[in-house]
């Protein structure tokens, strides 16, 4: 007798087909390619490194001639890195494969609307935050009054890293390539690991201030 629903092996053997394929058609040698990864991997761990050494020794403060500068300084520096990963994340999905198996107009569509909510939630927290909240301010000693509840921080805690989480994704589901859900998810790991590091120190950064307040009201 003839079935309609495939069996689960055949279902397993065409889910194996289709992954091959999507990973067979990525070129992980391509130069470009391994430069967005670089890019990728490279800037969290850049401003983490120059976020904690201004909160131990202040040379961004001291070089610019301020806190406020400073932070500034580097959320100019950050902008133009984030700016040459995007670069070179467009360039090497020019040169990689579309797969057949991610050509059709709903993952297009579904792209567009990762694309289009991935930079409200980046462009509205940014408007939230400023710029001085929004590139490690707090490290500079330059701290938000109070947690910022209005969207998009009520729909999500890290707007900023999924937005851009997601319109790497949406960019990849457009063009069709592979190779551009590798960068996502190595975009999205970069993020989770990032916020390891930052959530538990911006903490310790905002505790430390409750408590001088505190102190200062009993005085
Ligand atoms: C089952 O499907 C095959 C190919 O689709 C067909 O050749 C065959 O006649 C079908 N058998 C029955 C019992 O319907
Ligand atoms: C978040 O805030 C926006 C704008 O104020 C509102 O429209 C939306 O319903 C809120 N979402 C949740 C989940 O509270």
């Amino acid at each position: 007798m003839n079935s309609t629903v495939a069996s689960p092996d055949t279902l397993l053997a065409q889910c194996q087909v289709v992954y091959d394929s999507l990973l067979l058609s990525i070129d992980f040698s391509e130069p470009r390619f391994r430069c967005a990864l670089a890019c990728v991997a490279f800037n969290p761990i850049f401003w983490n490194i120059a976020a904690r050494l201004e909160y131990s020794t202040h040379i961004l403060t001291k070089i610019a001639g301020g806190a406020k500068r400073g932070c500034y300084l580097l959320a100019l520096t950050i902008f133009s890195l984030g700016i040459g990963r995007d670069y070179m994340y467009e360039q090497a999905l020019r040169l990689q494969d579309t797969s057949p198996y991610m050509q059709c107009d709903a993952l297009v569509y579904l792209g567009y609307a990762a694309i289009g909510l991935g930079q409200l939630l980046v462009l509205t927290s940014m408007y939230q935050l400023g710029i001085t909240g929004t590139y490690l301010g707090d490290y500079f000693g330059i701290l938000m009054d109070s947690r910022v509840t209005a969207f998009p921080f009520n729909v999500s805690n890290n707007p900023m890293y999924q937005g851009s989480t997601l319109s790497f994704l949406g960019m990849a589901l457009v063009a069709g390539k592979p190779a551009g859900l590798v960068v996502a998810a190595a975009v999205h790991l970069m993020y989770a690991i990032a916020l390891w590091f930052e959530e538990p120190f911006t903490a310790k950064i905002y505790a430390r201030r409750d408590q001088q307040r505190g102190d200062k009201k009993l005085q």
